[in-house]
């Protein structure tokens, strides 16, 4: 990402303690680049400890401050449990969290299995409610205050054909961020969320564009003509979670180039169109890629 970017000022974000999941990657790293370029500690989770280190090495080497790795799979509760705990350890209270880490493929939906089904509701659905339990409890235990922001898509407003385990999970979320925005306020825990179009990521095209049909961006059909930019999102993030507009509270707020009301912004059109090869082929595609990045994280 270009920091020069950033719309904040130098150190808007002292003394914040934020948790990115799935921060080791794609728009997790890059907004937990901008809430470390801003002063803030940062601590990222995901599956793989060496993509998570190098991650943390490379952030700190460019902008200094502080940004711990720890390798946790939001699918299991423990797991965050003992996280959360180590977390606390090491400086107190979390003042934000963003819910990031996400598992999603294209597939028509007469193709998944329940454990397909079950690979991405229990990383999007299960494992972002988890976080934020285990979190809200201890948050409201000690009367500490906190941000916490989901990044969903506007597909939680529309749904959205052959993404249907994450077209349901995400809305999930989406209700979650509202009804706890209500629910949770009066301690002084807020909930927003982000839904990007489309921000172009290494595991996104992979897995919903494998073969690169297009050049993913869908720039043909958005109103600005383009893909959205890396600062773009981790500006927005940091308004959400940094001082100053504590009273945005239970919103979902889309930054997509206006994809959503020109053209809808799901992948109906791009796949509706496809027959029995095209979609084994796809299949084929990205369980390479899932294979690939599993061998990954056992090593
Ligand atoms: C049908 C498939 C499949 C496919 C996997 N499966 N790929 N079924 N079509 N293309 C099935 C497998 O056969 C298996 O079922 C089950 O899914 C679990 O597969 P695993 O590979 O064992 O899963 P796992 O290792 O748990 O991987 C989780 C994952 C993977 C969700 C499948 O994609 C992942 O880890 N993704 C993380 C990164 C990611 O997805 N990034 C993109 C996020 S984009 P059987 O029955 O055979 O056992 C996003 C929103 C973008 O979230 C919004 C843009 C606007």
């Amino acid at each position: 990402m270009d920091v020069s970017k950033l719309m904040f000022r130098e150190g808007l974000m002292d003394g914040e303690r934020i948790l990115v999941t799935g921060g080791g990657t794609g728009l997790g790293r890059e907004m937990a680049e901008g809430f470390l370029k801003l002063g803030a500690t940062v601590y990222i989770c995901g599956r793989r400890q060496n993509k998570l280190d190098e991650t943390a090495r490379e952030l700190m080497d460019a902008h200094g401050g502080k940004m711990v790795a720890h390798a946790c799979d939001i699918r299991d509760a423990d797991a965050i449990h003992t996280m959360i705990d180590a977390i606390w350890t090491d400086g107190g209270a979390l003042t934000g969290v963003v819910n990031n880490a996400a598992g999603n493929f294209v597939s028509r939906t007469q193709d998944l299995s329940v454990n397909a089904f079950n690979a991405i509701s229990d990383i999007v659905f299960r494992g972002t409610f988890y976080v934020t339990l285990d979190i809200g409890k201890r948050l409201i235990a000690e009367g500490k205050k906190a941000s916490f922001l989901s990044i969903l898509t506007t597909w939680v407003w529309s749904g959205s054909a052959f993404v249907v385990p994450s077209a349901m999970s995400k809305t999930a979320i989406n209700a979650m961020t509202q009804s706890l925005a209500a629910e949770w306020g009066r301690y002084g825990l807020r909930f927003n969320a982000i839904a990007p179009g489309l921000f172009p990521t290494k595991g996104m095209s992979a897995r919903l564009s494998p073969g690169g049909q297009g050049d993913n961006s869908n720039s043909d059909l958005n109103p600005m003509g383009r893909a959205g930019k890396m600062h773009e999102i981790a500006n927005l993030a940091v308004f959400l979670m940094g001082p100053g507009a504590e009273y945005v509270n239970g919103q979902t707020i889309a930054i997509d180039g206006a994809g959503y009301q020109a053209n809808g912004g799901t992948f109906y059109s791009k796949f509706q169109a496809l027959g029995d090869e095209e979609w084994d082929g796809l299949r084929a595609m990205i369980k390479g890629t899932n294979a690939k990045d599993k061998a990954d994280r056992s090593t």
